[in-house]
Formats: structure tokens, C-alpha cells, sequence
């Protein structure tokens, strides 16, 4: 499974990056609004920044918008992936875009119906928001695993990358399920590698150590 990191923030690409855990990233106009300042200057930071696929998302609402928009927004480097929402201007803009080979991720997908709309378009990714549905007493993973069924019954090449993700059982529930991507907050990605058993396990180890080192 891939890890792409769901943030704007440049400081936490580097730590991410450093962890060699960084496969892409995600953006969107309220991560990039966040970080302030000139947005196509940070975009372009980011893409340099990220050795793996960028997603930028339109603002736009029709087609044409959104076609002009991804023109612009592939600029910012080899890596990037236009972000498009699943309404009906979105997937004729999806159908556009794949025909000329840009990649795209479609995003705000709430339902395995809207993300096999996507898988059938030939989306590069299609974004489910579990949070979100969790937060309405959806199972958001529940849709996620009847993807993948859809999915594998096609043989789409759409890569279901797990978004609105919350807390480490997102991630394990992903990787159990067979989703290719998820995208995961900073302090998701630094929660996941915590154990308070494995801290204590270090702190005796130590201890131990230091007590043979002090009888020699
Ligand atoms: C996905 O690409 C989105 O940026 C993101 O996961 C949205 O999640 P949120 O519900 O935390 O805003």
C-alpha cells in the first residue's frame, strides 16, 4: 500500500520524506489555503519537493474551467495529478483529461456507485472520504472493500486511495482490504508507528543495559 501524506505543509513533506515513508501527496484548497502565501508558489515547492505523484485539485465547476485549470495546473511539474470533484461537469472533464493522458483523482467520492462512475472513466485515482461518512454514521470502510469488489470484478486500473482518514484503524482496515493508496495527516502517520508497549519494552532494555554496564 502506498503512503501519500494529505497536507500542504512543506516542513511536514520533509519529515515524512525523511521517514522514507513519503510515496506522494495529497492537496486541497482548504491544505493549500492553510499554508497562506502565493498557492502556485507552494505548489511548486511541493512538486519539487515530492518524488511521486502531486495532486493539485481544480476550483472550477464545469468543464471548461476545469479543463483550463489542469492545463495550468500540470505545469507545476511531471508529478502532478489533477484533482477533480465527482459531479457531472467533473466526470466529462475526467473523460477529457484521460483521453490526453493527464492523470487525474477524482475526489469528494462518498459512494462504491460514484467511484465506479470514476473506475470506468479511466480516473488514475478515485479518493473515498471514510472520515467524513464516519463522522455521519456511514462506514466509510465498508464502502472502500465493496470498491475494491467492484474494482477487481472490472479490472479498472483506478487506484482506490483512501482519504478522510482519522486514525490508525483507517489504515490497517485499508491494508486489509486491499486499497493501493491512502492519504494520511501528519499526525496519523506519527500515531501509526507508536506503541506504548514498545516504549516501555526500550525503556527496560536500557535500564537492563545500563545496571551490566554499572556491576562491571
Ligand atoms: C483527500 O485528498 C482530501 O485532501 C482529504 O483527505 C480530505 O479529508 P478531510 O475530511 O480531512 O478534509
Amino acid at each position: 500500500m502506498q503512503f501519500f501524506l494529505d497536507t500542504a505543509n512543506l516542513d511536514q513533506i520533509r519529515e515524512v520524506k525523511e521517514l522514507g515513508l513519503l510515496d506522494g501527496v495529497t492537496t486541497n484548497p482548504t491544505l493549500m489555503s492553510r499554508e497562506g502565501g502565493d498557492w502556485r508558489e507552494q505548489a511548486a515547492l511541493i512538486c519539487e519537493l515530492v518524488d511521486g505523484p502531486v495532486s493539485l485539485e481544480v476550483i472550477g465547476t464545469t468543464r471548461e474551467e476545469m479543463i483550463k485549470e489542469a492545463k495550468d495546473l500540470v505545469s507545476f511539474g511531471d508529478n502532478v495529478v489533477v484533482k477533480i470533484p465527482m459531479i457531472a461537469e467533473g466526470l466529462k472533464a475526467l473523460r477529457e483529461l484521460t483521453e490526453r493522458g493527464i492523470k487525474t483523482n477524482v475526489t469528494l467520492v462518498f459512494s462504491p456507485a460514484q467511484a465506479l462512475l470514476a473506475g470506468k472513466l479511466g480516473a488514475t485515482y478515485v479518493s473515498p472520504f471514510v472520515g467524513r461518512l464516519d463522522g455521519l454514521s456511514h462506514s466509510g470502510m465498508e464502502g472502500v472493500d465493496q470498491m475494491r469488489t467492484i474494482f477487481d470484478n472490472y479490472a479498472f486500473e483506478t487506484k482506490i486511495l483512501v482519504a478522510s482518514v482519522r486514525h490508525p484503524m483507517h489504515v490497517l482496515e485499508s491494508g486489509l482490504i486491499g486499497a493501493d493508496v491512502i492519504t494520511l495527516p501528519y499526525a496519523t502517520i506519527m500515531q501509526l508507528m507508536q506503541h506504548p508497549l514498545t516504549d516501555k519494552g526500550l525503556a527496560a532494555f536500557l535500564a537492563d543495559w545500563e545496571a551490566f554496564q554499572e556491576g562491571k
